[in-house]
């Protein structure tokens, strides 16, 4: 947390320095903090190695050499050396203190050298250098000599998936982390539960996936959607969610789970429909999109649902090892608790005077489990509607005045504003795909401006970042959701690690063509939309 202060207070001193004079195929996306160019070149060749200070910068080793097996045909040999001969790249953890994930990247004719303040930034320096590489396979690089020094704006630089409104298979989900990790993202925030199923499995609740993650067809079209009776499920082991999680933490991500409750949960309603503020009445997980149709109930304010609550919480919290857990508690349709007789008892008694009030209580109810745990919550920003204690994160997915109503009231928050994050939002009018309605292209995404301008020095301090969202209605397969990624996750990449000062927008359109290349060396799909940028700006 201190860390984060010290960094915000240093990007706002301005004390940024730009590169002049680079050759023209260094081209690192996010835009580093310095670069600066020397004479001379490294010539890498199949006798080079790369070596590591300590094991904790293995695994940063390993994935460099794996890299470059895998892309570029040169897996080089890792080695733990004392003294290091010429022709290495050496990895250096310095554990100095300083800004997590800062690194300084040196290249010069003897050698490659990345000092990382702590194991993230010798991460970020190895992502760093495969960007200095050529792109296509077979040639054995030669890379400009040249010293990169590089720190995050943000600590947290998030980017989320929904895999209830399509489910995704492991490999896919793995495949997506390493996106996030070829940009220096380390937060994937994975959307297990919705009203269209329960995708994770509880030990303590086998019935959840049992019933709950099934639904009776694939629902097609634009919302509210028309369905076709086929089942369509699936979820995730706890075998499964070890796999992915210790696959994201070899990369310096952590996987936030979020489990949404009080509303947005027709797949435990189906699973128990006595959990229902209409509990005689049997459920289905939901067979259209949307949230406020008139089938889709909410959590009632019974001893059954908060003990149901804290068994859920206990699993993931004790499942998952990142000390931040979403709670959901957006779009809770309210109408539900309005009606029923029980509910409103329930309000009575507990003093709660209105139905923002209950929310509130369900919310506040999940915090203490999660705390008990030693963890914190993190909820949508409708959790503050009826108040909630300082020390809940809030991400604000809605316009700018619901993240300065955190902000004033001491929480740190999270921006993911839906109008330029939401990468499920179409690119280009031109796009003849199923998608969101609305546009949400490169530059608009590229723009958005993190912290909001009415805030004081202190109060931007409380952003503790920011991340882009993927809601899946209309993204059925994976190179779909590629296609919403790309290119925009590289925009939003810059966006949450460059300084102000580090970007420039005609820039960022320069490094692109090389990127685009880089998407085709990783078999990335990604939309075309950018080729008509370049156009216009060529025209200007
Ligand atoms: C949301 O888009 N309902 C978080």
């Amino acid at each position: 947390m201190l860390r984060d202060f010290i960094m915000t207070a240093f990007f706002l001193s301005g004390a940024i320095v730009q590169a002049q004079d680079l050759p023209k195929s260094v081209s690192i996306i996010p835009q580093p903090v310095e670069i600066i160019s020397s004479s001379g070149a490294f010539d890498l060749r199949t006798n080079t190695s790369i070596s590591f200070s300590s094991k904790e910068v293995l695994p940063s080793a390993v994935y460099l050499s794996d890299y470059l097996g895998r892309y570029l045909g040169y897996p080089l040999a890792v080695k733990r050396e004392k003294v290091t001969p010429k022709q290495t790249i050496r990895l250096i953890n310095q554990k100095n203190g300083q800004i997590s994930g800062g690194y300084r990247l040196e290249v010069t004719p003897d050698g490659i050298t990345i000092n990382g303040n702590d194991d993230a930034g010798v991460f970020y320096g190895v992502q760093t250098l495969i960007q200095l590489l050529p792109i296509r396979a077979g040639i054995m690089p030669v890379v400009p000599a040249l010293t990169v020094r590089d720190y995050p704006r943000f600590a947290y630089r998030g980017m989320h998936l929904d895999v209830v409104r399509h489910f995704f298979p492991v490999s896919f989900i793995k495949q997506y982390i390493d996106y996030l990790a070829l940009h220096k993202m380390n937060y994937f925030h994975w959307h297990l539960t919705d009203d269209q199923g329960w995708r994770i499995q509880m030990k303590c609740r086998p019935e959840l996936t049992e019933v709950g993650s099934y639904r009776e067809g694939e629902i097609e079209g634009l919302y509210p959607g028309v369905y076709t009776p086929l089942p369509y499920g699936g979820y995730y082991t706890h075998e499964h969610v070890k796999e992915i999680v210790a696959y994201a933490a070899e990369r310096y991500i952590t996987v936030i789970p979020e489990i949404d409750i009080p509303g947005h949960c027709m797949a435990v309603l189906a699973t128990y429909p006595q959990f229902s503020t209409t509990p005689d009445e049997a459920k289905k997980c939901a067979l259209t999109w949307g949230i406020f149709n008139k089938e889709n109930n909410v959590l009632a304010p019974t001893p059954e649902v908060f003990e149901f609550l804290k068994d859920v919480f206990s699993e993931i919290c004790d499942l998952f090892p990142a000390s931040y857990i979403h709670v959901g508690g957006d779009e809770c349709a309210k109408r539900w608790w309005q009606a029923s007789d029980q509910t409103q008892r329930f309000m009575k008694e507990q003093g709660l005077k209105d139905e923002k009030a209950l929310q509130s209580y369900f919310i506040h109810y999940v915090q203490q489990v999660v705390n008990a745990k030693g963890k914190t919550l993190i909820g949508w920003d409708e959790i503050l509607e009826g108040g909630i204690s300082p020390d809940c994160i809030v991400m604000n997915w809605r316009t700018t005045p619901h993240a300065v109503k955190a902000i004033k009231t001491g929480h740190r928050v999270i921006m993911t504003p839906s109008a330029y994050t939401y990468l499920n939002i179409k690119e280009s009018r031109s796009q003849s795909e199923l998608a969101f309605p609305g546009l949400l292209p490169l530059e608009k995404v590229y723009k958005f401006d993190v912290i909001p301008d009415s805030l004081t020095v202190a109060e931007a301090s409380q952003v503790w970042g920011g991340q882009g969202c993927l809601w899946t209605e209309y993204v059925s397969t994976p190179w779909k959701a590629e296609y919403c990624l790309f290119p925009r996750l590289s925009a939003l990449a810059e966006n949450l690690w460059s300084a102000p000062e580090c970007k420039s927008w005609e820039r960022f359109v320069q490094k692109m063509e090389q990127q685009y290349q880089r998407y085709d060396l990783w078999g990335a799909r990604y939309s075309e939309a950018f080729f008509r940028v370049q156009d216009i700006l060529r025209k200007r």
